[in-house]
């Protein structure tokens, strides 16, 4: 069974007609865009709001009317992924690189949703690098500051050359191994000059799909 898409399109049972919906970005949650299309296909009528390039390109393709966070006051609900999520329901999530238009589409959301296979839920959350959105200007000032909070930045690679974000920047993947406030951390991250963003989402999420390889889906509410 594929635990991505089993949790992919059972999140989309949380979608009605009318809603404004968040659009993420990553494989796990490629699986409810994709079904969204097929109902808009069947009638639905949902207007999404996409949270990178490749999810606007996607939603398009898909037949999805798509609209502009610029234009909007508040959306209904988001469906997107996530690199962890602990039982707080704090998440790491920017693995896709997409974190800060993720975030500023959350934040305007009245409910987050978010799709994941098992392994992604843990006690404690840092296994997986925190991504940290920076600008290119004075990187390595940058990555030095973030060093000093008890990590070890690395600067996002692809085909020899920095990872650019749908914005223009650079990503340091920080090797925290275990956060133990993710509250405190994502302010403190956020203090840094040149820090545009992390990956931290805390008091955001209320609703974990949790797809598992034997078919079964968890869903935990807040
Ligand atoms: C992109 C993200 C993704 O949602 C996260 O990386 C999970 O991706 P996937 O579903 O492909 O495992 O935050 O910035």
């Amino acid at each position: 069974m594929n635990a991505k898409q089993l949790a992919g399109e059972k999140a989309v049972e949380y979608v009605k007609d009318g809603m404004l919906v968040g659009l993420g970005t990553g494989s796990t949650v490629y699986w409810s865009i994709l079904k969204l299309g097929k109902l808009v296909k069947h009638g639905l009528d949902i207007k999404g709001v996409p949270t990178s390039k490749s999810t606007e390109k996607l939603a398009i393709e898909l037949g999805i009317p798509i609209v502009d966070l610029s234009s909007v006051d508040q959306i209904d609900l988001t469906v997107d992924g996530a690199d962890e999520a602990n039982p707080n329901f704090e998440l790491i999530k920017g693995g896709g690189g997409a974190l800060l238009r993720e975030k500023m589409v959350a934040s305007v959301s009245k409910r987050l949703v978010i799709v994941m296979d098992e392994t992604k839920f843990v006690t404690n959350l840092g296994r997986f690098p925190l991504p940290v959105e920076i600008v290119p200007f004075g990187w390595e000032m940058t990555c030095k500051q973030i060093n000093s909070l008890g990590c070890k930045p690395a600067l996002r690679m692809a085909n020899n050359t920095p990872f650019i974000t749908d914005n223009g920047n650079y990503i340091a993947d920080c090797h925290f191994e275990s956060i133990q406030d993710a509250s405190k951390l994502n302010h403190t991250l956020n203090m840094i000059p040149g820090v545009v963003e992390n990956g931290l989402f805390v008091q955001m999420a209320d609703t974990l799909v949790i797809g598992r390889t034997d078919g079964h889906v968890d869903i935990l509410l807040k």
